[in-house]
Parts: structure tokens; C-alpha cells; sequence
């Protein structure tokens, strides 16, 4: 059977008071929307809609980024959430199949929940996600009859006792393309909101003789995000979740709870997180690689057996072979660093690749920007750059070359070769005392004058 997702995103999210639309908001360094689309992925669709309205420019781009056959659709106006679903039939025609309707702002939906409401789809022509709420709040009521869905009733136009009820609307359904579609034309905007409700396709569902149920998750994956609080929330639950997959995997984190993933960090069996580190989007860290405290990681490979930190810097671009330590104070971009090569003090190595089993210097920098361009520095394997050495890129350092400290490397240096540039030595024998007794003596003076 096909698959087809609508998510909503039209929504202004008042509440976020933020230029960003609320759907664009980042967990785990990823939009909320991103989540969204890649949970529904596990329903492997054939089809991809988002529903844009408020921001709808920002949305468009961000949607296409994240995923370039997925469609944007305008809603112009918010008139509700069954309005929404309705401006995606255009962007559906001919497609046969199964619709599901998820939120851009309820981003931690389960693939496991997402097949169980295609499975309930056997024995229902409209399959409802619910849970049982903690708070059930203002979240719209399921009224069941046995296995079937009655009705959904929005808290807004609740009775009391329908208020009392706890199993919730999660807001995402699965239903039959040209069933939504007939459905939704029949739907009227005469309620409390003066909108034209999603879940009153339940009802007219059920006046067509039609089967509805509900599917129950837990109340976690639909989290629903309305402020920054909720935002905060939802990234705790996802960063305690994806320690977890972590700790399944092998991985020791110290202090864990002071340890930030990104939706996509991957760290392999045996590896040892110190406390404080921070994950941006794009990290592999291999197996037995120890991060140590304070570290910030981005865009980058670290490979087995590799030490960084702490208060080490990766970003994008930096490839780290087996065995590497980086150490303290240290900043990697864009540069390989082969197998053994030491970086252990106090340097900046970027738009560079470092040799095999090479040792560079405390304070060594790679001057790699002009103030307009980018050059590369290219260091061969088991060479010694000395302390403090500066590498004015362009500019090659061979295999087992030297640079003494304190050099400022502008030509190249060949193989095997030792590089000094920096000015000679002289020893003024007895000076320093000399210039000592002159000093205190004035010193002196000025105090009785
Ligand atoms: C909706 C459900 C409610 C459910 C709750 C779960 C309806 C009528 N109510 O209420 O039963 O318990 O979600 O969170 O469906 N959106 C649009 N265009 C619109 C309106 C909404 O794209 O015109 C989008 C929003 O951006 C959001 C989602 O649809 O992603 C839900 O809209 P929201 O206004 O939050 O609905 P609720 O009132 O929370
Ligand atoms: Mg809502």
C-alpha cells in the first residue's frame, strides 16, 4: 500500500514570540520539522506534502532542504486544521493510497506507532492517534464506543463531562486519499473556533457507515510544542532518549546529563564521553575514541582509538584518523589528520592535512586566510613542527622535515629538511645584572625626591 504524508506547518506558533516559525525551531540543533518528516520516513512514503502558511518562504526553504522531492503547499489563510489537510489535494492528484496527517509541531512520533496506525488500518477506513494524557488539558477528547471511535470533541466545545475524559487527540490520523478528500469537503467551521476542524471527519466518517478507531502512544512521542518551554521539554526528552540508544550501543558518558546530542551524532561501541561536551549536527566518533570535558564537536570524523580534548575544538571538515590526539585549546577545521599525528597544545590547524604519526608543536597555527582567500597547508607524515610555528599558507612541509621553534614557514620544505626563520640569539654577558642595579637606583632617587 502507498503512503502519502500531509504535515501541517501553517501555524504563526504566537506563543514561541519569535520571528522563526514555530516548526523551524531547532531540537537537538535540528528544525522541529526535520523531526517530523523523519519519522514519517519509516513509512517509507511516496509522497510528501507540507502544508506552509505563516513564514511560508522560510518553511518552503527549509522543507527543500531537508528534503528536495517533498511539496510545499500554501494555506494563505489559517482556517483550521481540516482547511490545512484540504490545500494538499492538488499536490496529491492521482495519488492512490493511504494519507497520514502529521504536525510539524508534534515531532517525536515512533516509526513503531506510525505502522501500528497503518496496521489498525485493516480493521478501520480512519485510524485516529491518541494517548492517554497526564494533563489532558486543552487537548481535544476521543469519545470511544468499545473498539470504535465515536466522535472527537475539541475542549473548547466540551461538556464537563466529556472534559473528564483523558485518552486525547494526538492530531495525526490515517485514512484513504479519495475518503480524506470526500470527507473534508463536507466540513463546516460552526464551533467554538469558527475553524474547520480536522476531527470532525470522525464523525461524518461514521454517518458514512464508515469504520473508525483509535491507536494508542505513548504520551512522549506526541509532545506537542507551543512555547519555549515546551521547546526546552521536547529537547530533554530527546536528548535522554538518544542517551539511552547510547548506552545500548556501548558508549560511557560521564555525568550524561551534561552531555548535548545532535538529532544525528553517532558514537561507536566503547567510546567515553567526558562530562560537558557539546555534539553539533554531522559528528561520527568511531569506537574506542575518548572525547574528554569541555569538547565541541561539529561536522566532523573521529576514528577509533582517537583522544580529544578536553577543550577541544572540531569543526566542519575535520577528519581525524586512528590514534590522533587533539588536545587542549585546540581548533580543527576542514584538515585530516592521519593516523597517530599528534595536535596536543594550544593550535589551529585548518584547510591543512597532517601526515602520519607528525607531531605539531604547542601554539602552532596554520595562517590559512588572506583576508580574502583560503589556502591550504599540506604537512607530510613524521615530521616535528616546532612550538609557536607559524605556516603561512600556501605552503608544503615534507616527511620527516623539521621547523624550529618560533619559525614563521613562507617556502616550502622539502623532505627531511629543517626549517629556521626567526631572528638569531645574541648573550650580553653580565647586561641583565647591570641593568638591574641602573633601575633600583633611579628607583631610589625618585622615592627620597
Ligand atoms: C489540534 C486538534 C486537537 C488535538 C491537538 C493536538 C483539531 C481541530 N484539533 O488542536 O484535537 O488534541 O491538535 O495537539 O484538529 N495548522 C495549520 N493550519 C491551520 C491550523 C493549524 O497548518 O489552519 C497546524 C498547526 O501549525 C499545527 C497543527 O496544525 O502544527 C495543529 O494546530 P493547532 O492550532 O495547534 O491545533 P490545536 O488547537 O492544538
Ligand atoms: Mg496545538
Amino acid at each position: 500500500m502507498s503512503t502519502a504524508l500531509v504535515i501541517l506547518a501553517a501555524g504563526k506558533g504566537t506563543r514561541m514570540n519569535s520571528d522563526l516559525p514555530k516548526v523551524l525551531h531547532p531540537i537537538a540543533q535540528a528544525p522541529m520539522l526535520e523531526h517530523a518528516m523523519r519519522a514519517g520516513r519509516a513509512l517509507d512514503p511516496d509522497r510528501t506534502v507540507v502544508v506552509a502558511g505563516h513564514e511560508a518562504d522560510m518553511v518552503r526553504a527549509a522543507t527543500i532542504e531537508i528534503d528536495p522531492d517533498a511539496t510545499v503547499v500554501l494555506q494563505e489563510e489559517q482556517l483550521g486544521t481540516g482547511h490545512a489537510v484540504l490545500q494538499a489535494r492538488a499536490a496529491l492528484a492521482g495519488f492512490q493510497g493511504d494519507v497520514v496527517v502529521l504536525y510539524g509541531d508534534t515531532p517525536f512520533v515512533s516509526a513503531d506507532t506510525l505502522e501500528r496506525m497503518i496496521a489498525a488500518r485493516s480493521r478501520a477506513d480512519l485510524v485516529i492517534l491518541g494517548f492517554e494524557a497526564v494533563d489532558p488539558a486543552r487537548y481535544g477528547r476521543l469519545i470511544m464506543d468499545g473498539e470504535s471511535l465515536e466522535k472527537i470533541v475539541e475542549f473548547k466545545d466540551a461538556s464537563e463531562a466529556e472534559r473528564a475524559i483523558t485518552f486525547c487527540n494526538s492530531g495525526l490520523m490515517a485514512c484513504d486519499a479519495d475518503v480524506m478528500f470526500r470527507l473534508l469537503d463536507k466540513v463546516g467551521n460552526d464551533n467554538a473556533s469558527g475553524e474547520y476542524y480536522l476531527t470532525d471527519l470522525v464523525e461524518l466518517a461514521r454517518a458514512d457507515g464508515l469504520a473508525v478507531t483509535a491507536v494508542a502512544c505513548p504520551e512522549d512521542e506526541t509532545l506537542g510544542i507551543n512555547s519555549r518551554a515546551d521547546l526546552a521539554t521536547a529537547d530533554a526528552v530527546f536528548q535522554a532518549r538518544t542517551r539511552a540508544e547510547l548506552w545500548d550501543l556501548g558508549v560511557t558518558l560521564m555525568a550524561p546529563e551534561t552531555v548535548y546530542l545532535a538529532f544525528d551524532t553517532i558514537v561507536g561501541r566503547d567510546s567515553v564521553i567526558e562530562p560537558n561536551v557539546v555534539f553539533g549536527p554531522g559528528v561520527t566518533v568511531e569506537s574506542g575514541a575518548l572525547i574528554r570535558a569541555f569538547s565541541h564537536l561539529e561536522g566532523c570524523h573521529v576514528s577509533r582509538g582517537a583522544k580529544i580534548g578536553p577543550y577541544a575544538r572540531l569543526r566542519p571538515g575535520a577528519e581525524l584518523a586512528e590514534d590522533t590526539h587533539v588536545g587542549n585549546f585546540v581548533e580543527i577545521k576542514n584538515a585530516e589528520i592521519a593516523a597517530g599525528a599528534k595536535v596536543n597544545h594550544l593550535s589551529y590547524i585548518g584547510d591543512a592535512s597532517v601526515g602520519e604519526a607528525t607531531n605539531i608543536g604547542a601554539g602552532t597555527i596554520t595562517c590559512n586566510y588572506d583576508g580574502v582567500m583560503k589556502h591550504r597547508t599540506e604537512i607530510g607524515a613524521r615530521a616535528f613542527i616546532g612550538s609557536n610555528t607559524c605556516l603561512v599558507a600556501p605552503v608544503k612541509v615534507g616527511n620527516e622535515a623539521m621547523t624550529a621553534t618560533g619559525t614563521i614557514v613562507t617556502k616550502d620544505v622539502d623532505d627531511g629538511d629543517l626549517a629556521i626563520a626567526r631572528a638569531q640569539q645574541t648573550n650580553k654577558p653580565g647586561r641583565a645584572r647591570k641593568l638591574m642595579d641602573m633601575l633600583r637606583a633611579k628607583k631610589s632617587r625618585q622615592n627620597k625626591g
